[in-house]
């Protein structure tokens, strides 16, 4: 199953508490952009450069744990939602044979198990043939809102103008590269959460999940 969308469309939160409750693998593919991007920052390596940041990707061994990502067996814990690696992110994950690897990475996680896979192509690329595939959605300003509670809760000081700015060029690389752009697969359910408290959210998508499973499996 694969959950994608825009940034702070709610996506990490609601893809592991459905994960729980199905007793799927929660995959957040996201934190393995930016355990590398964070890796590419404390080496000094370009995030733009496609051959340093593959020569990186390919000495790097990049575990998804339960609650974070393990980098070369070290946890990294918040260190990847800093806003220098929010900046440096996308540009990492713009360089088609840096996402080629991870994505291959990403599929053979997926094949030992049923897994909620969150991100922005997984339901388009990673995961075609996936049986469930959402795409979430919301304002940008409620986008923006949750963000900065999100940020403010880990301790960083947000501008609410800067953050938005963040955001919106993040999202504009996201839609624009050319490999795995940003977008909803044809068959995804669309879901706008605006509005809509994460708890709600879950219980929609559970819903229509079992639902859809139920149809599929009869
Ligand atoms: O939490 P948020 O939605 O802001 O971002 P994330 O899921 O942690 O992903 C961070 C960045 O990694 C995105 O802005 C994309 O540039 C990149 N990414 C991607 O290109 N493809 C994915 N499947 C997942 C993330």
């Amino acid at each position: 199953m694969t959950i994608d969308g825009p940034a702070g469309a709610g996506k990490s939160t609601v893809a592991r508490r459905l994960a729980e409750r199905l007793g799927f693998l929660y995959l957040d593919t996201g934190a393995m952009y930016r355990a590398l991007a964070y890796k590419a920052l404390e080496h000094s390596v370009d995030p733009g450069s496609e051959g340093d940041v593959l020569a990186l990707l390919m000495n790097s061994v990049i575990e998804l744990v339960p609650d974070g990502v393990l980098l070369d067996g070290e946890f990294l814990g918040p260190r990847i939602r800093s806003p220098e690696v929010d900046r440096a992110v996308s540009r990492v994950a713009q360089l088609p044979k840096v996402r080629l690897e991870l994505v291959a990475r990403q599929r053979a996680i997926s094949e030992a198990r049923d897994v909620v896979m969150d991100g922005r192509d997984t339901g388009t690329f990673v995961l075609p043939g996936a049986d469930v595939k959402f795409f979430l959605t919301a304002s940008l300003d409620e986008r923006v809102a949750r963000r900065r509670a999100e940020m403010q809760g880990r301790g960083f000081a947000v501008d609410p103008r800067a953050l938005e700015a963040e955001m919106l060029e993040r999202d504009r690389l996201d839609q624009e590269r050319t490999v795995g752009p940003l977008a909803a697969a044809p068959d995804a359910m669309v879901v706008d959460t605006t509005g809509m408290e994460i708890e709600d959210v879950v219980e929609w998508l559970y819903a229509a999940t079992r639902r859809r499973l139920a149809s599929i499996r009869s």
